[in-house]
């Protein structure tokens, strides 16, 4: 094996000649000439419920700010369905972990992502993204970003405690009811993410997606916990004054305790974290967690907190590109 290296533009650029032996040939057989070069790695967006991957004041402008802040980058930004109307729809109703698998596939088969990818995840798109890299990772997520995300569930809808806890209160109640009913939980995307504060038991026995993937049940799926802690980064947004998730703690890992919806126990004391079933513990041992806390709403963020606080520290890395021709 001969190597050298050479500066190109800029970026080290490897060669090697490498000669394989095919197994069995017993003779020298194919010469393979592979170049390594350095190249942005290329961003992944899942959007939020009600949105879609294109609408240009959305998805469609943080792309955008991607690609001029980070020249060449590939960004690919995530669609369900075979059109934007049947993304936008699919946000509501549907099979959470049919749509992870769906992705899974589409991501594979992305030529340009084949060397792994950073991922944003804007509201329920955070934990449909760490679905992807706990079940499929394959290409890998290096920075894992998410905003606004529900990663513990809700137990509330939209902006409804804003307006009054104790009828609130009283609807978490009846949802917690209906979230878990056959007819709802598997075609009610946030049915599949509801969690009562005040069942947990039943949320165990019946939940379609968020159950499994916090590894809450009593069999750990240990592929779960490997995936994720193979992240560099996963950063936790949280919108200090949202009134979309509740309770917004959930975008970084805390949840009601059981029985009202007052008392938080936060990431780092919950079981999921405490026992390490998918990996918090040894990602945060390592610094490899970030929390952030962005003022504001649901998703109420600047295109220059964006830059600040995800495009520059965890989407400008490169990624090793291999290119080989069989001489
Ligand atoms: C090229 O990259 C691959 C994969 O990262 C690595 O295994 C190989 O050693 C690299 N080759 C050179 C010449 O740096
Ligand atoms: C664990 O998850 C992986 C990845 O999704 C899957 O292939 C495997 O079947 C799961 N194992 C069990 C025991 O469910
Ligand atoms: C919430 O609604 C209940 C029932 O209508 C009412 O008694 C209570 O005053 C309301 N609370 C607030 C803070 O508006
Ligand atoms: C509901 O979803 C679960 C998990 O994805 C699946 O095992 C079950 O067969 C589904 N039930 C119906 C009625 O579609
Ligand atoms: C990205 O990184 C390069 C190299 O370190 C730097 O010159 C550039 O300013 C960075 N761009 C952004 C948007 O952070």
């Amino acid at each position: 094996m001969m190597m050298m290296q050479r500066f190109v533009g800029g970026f080290v650029v490897a060669v090697a000649v490498a000669v394989l032996v095919v197994a069995g040939s017993g003779s020298v057989a194919v010469a393979v000439e592979g170049e390594n070069a350095s190249a942005i790695r290329p961003t992944v967006l899942w959007h939020g419920m009600g949105d879609t991957c294109c609408l240009p004041f959305s998805m469609g402008a943080v792309k955008k700010e991607i690609e001029k802040h980070l020249p060449d980058i590939y960004v690919y930004s995530i669609m369900l369905g075979k059109n934007e109307i049947e993304d936008e729809f699919e946000g509501f109703f549907g099979n959470v972990n049919t749509q992870v698998d769906n992705i899974c596939t589409k991501l594979k088969s992305d030529p340009n992502l084949k060397n792994g990818f950073n991922a944003v995840g804007f509201s329920q798109g955070g934990q449909f993204l760490r679905a992807y890299v706990q079940r499929c990772n394959d290409p890998p997520v290096h920075n894992l970003v998410t905003l606004g995300g529900q990663h513990m569930g809700v137990t509330d809808i939209p902006h409804c405690t804003a307006t009054n806890a104790t009828l609130c209160q009283l609807m978490a109640e009846a949802l917690s009811v209906g979230a878990y009913v056959d007819g709802i939980r598997n075609y009610s995307v946030q049915a599949q993410y509801f969690r009562s504060a005040f069942e947990y038991k039943k949320y165990l026995e019946k939940n379609i997606f968020l159950a499994d993937l916090n590894n809450e049940r009593a069999t750990k799926n240990a592929t779960y916990k490997q995936n994720l802690a193979s992240l560099n980064r996963f950063v936790l947004i949280e919108f200090s004054e949202d009134t979309m998730v509740v309770p917004r703690e959930s975008s970084q890992f805390g949840y009601f305790k059981e029985g009202a919806m007052k008392e938080i126990v936060p990431m780092r004391q919950q079981p999921i974290y405490t026992e390490d079933w998918i990996g918090l513990q040894q990602l945060d041992k390592d610094n490899r967690i970030v929390e952030k806390k962005c003022p504001g709403d649901h998703l109420q963020f600047t295109m220059k907190y964006f830059l600040d606080n995800v495009i520059s520290p965890f989407l400008n890395n490169t990624v090793t590109t291999t290119t080989t021709t069989t001489i």
